[in-house]
């Protein structure tokens, strides 16, 4: 890795924390410069100030005239990568508007305006990288609006490649993965839940960060891959 994104300036949205962090930190080692972007700025400022070569920038992706401002701060950019999703995992007879519009936010909406403030800045040899995710392919009561957005973002990669090229975008499609999101649940059912993963998956295993960092690390610099998404979850959509 080391050297591969030597002089590339990759802005992370959603860097601070989670798979974010863990793809600013291999991104920094692999020598880029790294951006991170988040809505939190201190949180930001506090990522970067542990990479080197890193600086921190305010972005809410669901807030378009954050994103042109980022964009006419920086100038320039090689890649753009955003791991941004707003949850609202609950049954159908439980949906709330505006929690479906935030979700289609983050992971939609957000970056399509992302694409438009951003492609006039882009390298040509540079990319945007979006997160999809399995739940598009496996419908499970309770992740209707997950699935759907994650549907959506796979889409998405394929028109943007088309218009903005040759600008690249493509999307990880991560299985169930420890970025550290799960925490929340608590140790016993984050355990229950990366073991029910690890069953339902054909490697026998959930996914590290490491998985997803690495993937996108090679992403960004496979400069023959466009409009796609990889599946990064072990062939779960195969069980
Ligand atoms: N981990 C998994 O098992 C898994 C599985 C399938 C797909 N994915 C996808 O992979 C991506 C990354 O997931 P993750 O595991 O790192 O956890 P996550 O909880 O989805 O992380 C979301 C990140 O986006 C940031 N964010 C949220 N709303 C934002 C906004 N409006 N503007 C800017 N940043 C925003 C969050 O920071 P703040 O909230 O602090 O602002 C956080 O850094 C997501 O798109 C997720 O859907 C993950």
């Amino acid at each position: 890795m080391k050297g591969q994104l030597n002089k590339q300036k990759i802005l992370v949205i959603g860097g601070s924390k989670y798979l974010g962090l863990a793809i600013a930190q291999q991104a920094s080692e692999a020598g880029a410069e790294v951006i991170i972007g988040a809505r939190n700025l201190e949180q930001a400022s506090q990522a970067a100030a542990q990479l080197p070569k890193a600086s921190a920038i305010h972005i809410d992706i669901a807030e378009e005239s954050t994103i042109a401002a980022a964009a006419s701060q920086l100038g320039h950019i090689d890649h753009v990568v955003i791991t941004a999703s707003a949850h609202h995992n609950v049954p159908v007879k439980a949906l709330e508007h505006d929690k479906i519009v935030a979700a289609f936010e983050a992971k939609v909406i957000g970056p399509m305006l992302l694409a438009k403030h951003f492609a006039p800045i882009l390298s040509p040899g540079g990319s945007i990288l979006l997160f999809s995710g399995v739940a598009a392919w496996k419908p499970s009561p309770g992740y209707a609006v997950m699935g759907v957005t994650n549907g959506a973002v796979s889409f998405l990669v394929s028109h943007l490649a088309k218009e903005l090229a040759p600008i690249r975008v493509n999307a990880i499609s991560p299985g169930i993965t420890d970025s550290g999101t799960w925490n929340t649940l608590g140790e016993q059912n984050k355990k229950e839940l990366l073991e029910g993963a690890a069953s339902s998956s054909l490697v026998g295993r959930s996914g590290t960060a490491d998985d997803i960092a690495d993937t996108a690390i090679w992403l960004l610099g496979a400069g023959n891959v466009s409009g796609e998404t990889i599946h990064v979850e072990g062939g779960a959509r195969h069980v």
